[in-house]
């Protein structure tokens, strides 16, 4: 298990989905909040709707973050057919995907290709006494969508899990919810805006302050005209070009009821502070976040 020490933040993030442009602009981000790449980790789902599928994972691969695999990088590594992002059949998602999985299939390198294979399901790591698991969907299933107002699925998922904190992606949306014992924390995506009706992306940080353990999901501005003009050029997804600048989703299948009642509303940054467990000898400086 990986230990990282509590004396400067975490940066977690999930889907860069093929945006170059927001995917340059969260190491941007991290630059400027002085957080290096192996105290940054990715949920997985490089590569998906956006338009730069081999430049995006290159980007990352390069930057060398600490990156899991999503549905994504395990399907492309194979070669897969399809995207398994567990979309209902004859859903307006699973249509949408007819068209970008075999854009990002035929562009993405054999090299890049080993690099999503060689990545791993899982991680897991100890934090100011705290122990944190990272998946992409669920932790039974890498494609299992969990949602904030779901809680029979979180405490599932959290029983199986056997952290102090799960950290995913995959579902889109960036919160944090208690189940029990344990904290959900999803920190957003970077490479699709949250459905809240600006086209901003999110990301997360872990800090160690005064009072305990701070999880805290943060806005992000990017170039989105030019990400989303990029794939209107390709002209094979734009439904998510046009979600790029109206921050809308194209279609809210996988949305459960609550999450669709929020579409269009403006979405506030979360913070949740957890039980302080640190070592004597440790100082905390408290984060200088945005
Ligand atoms: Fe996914």
């Amino acid at each position: 298990m990986l230990e990282f020490t509590p004396d400067a933040p975490l940066l977690v993030f999930g889907g860069p989905y093929s945006n170059l442009q927001a995917t340059a602009a969260l190491i941007t981000e991290a630059e400027r909040l002085g957080i290096p790449p192996d105290r940054v980790i990715c949920t997985g789902d490089v590569v998906a709707y956006c338009a730069d599928p081999e430049e995006t994972s290159r980007r990352i691969a390069e930057w060398g973050c600490h990156v899991i695999q999503g549905n994504c990088e395990q399907q492309l590594a194979e070669g897969a057919q399809d995207c398994a992002c567990n979309f209902e059949d004859g859903s307006a998602c699973a249509a949408l995907a007819k068209g970008w999985y075999p854009f990002a299939l035929a562009r993405v390198s054999s090299e890049m290709r080993a690099w999503m294979g060689g990545l791993p399901e899982t991680l897991q790591f100890k934090f100011a006494g705290l122990t944190f698991r990272v998946v992409h969907g669920g932790v039974s299933l890498v494609n299992r969508w969990v949602f904030a107002s779901d809680a029979a699925v979180l405490a599932e998922e959290c029983q199986v899990a056997s952290s102090d904190v799960i950290i995913a992606g995959h579902a889109g949306l960036p919160f944090i919810t208690r189940s029990g014992h344990q904290t959900w924390f999803n920190p957003g995506v970077v490479g699709m805006p949250a459905n809240d009706g600006t086209p901003d992306v999110w990301y997360g940080l872990i800090t160690l302050g005064r009072d305990g353990v701070t999880l805290s999901t943060h806005r992000l501005a990017y170039d989105h005209r030019t990400a989303s003009a990029t794939m209107r050029r390709f002209g094979y997804a734009n439904g998510y070009a046009r979600a790029l600048v109206t921050g809308l989703w194209p279609s809210l299948d996988i949305l459960p009821e609550a999450e669709r009642g929020m579409t269009g509303k403006r979405l506030r940054p979360r913070l949740t502070i957890l039980q302080r467990q640190v070592p004597k000898s440790t100082s905390a400086q408290p984060a200088a976040i945005a």
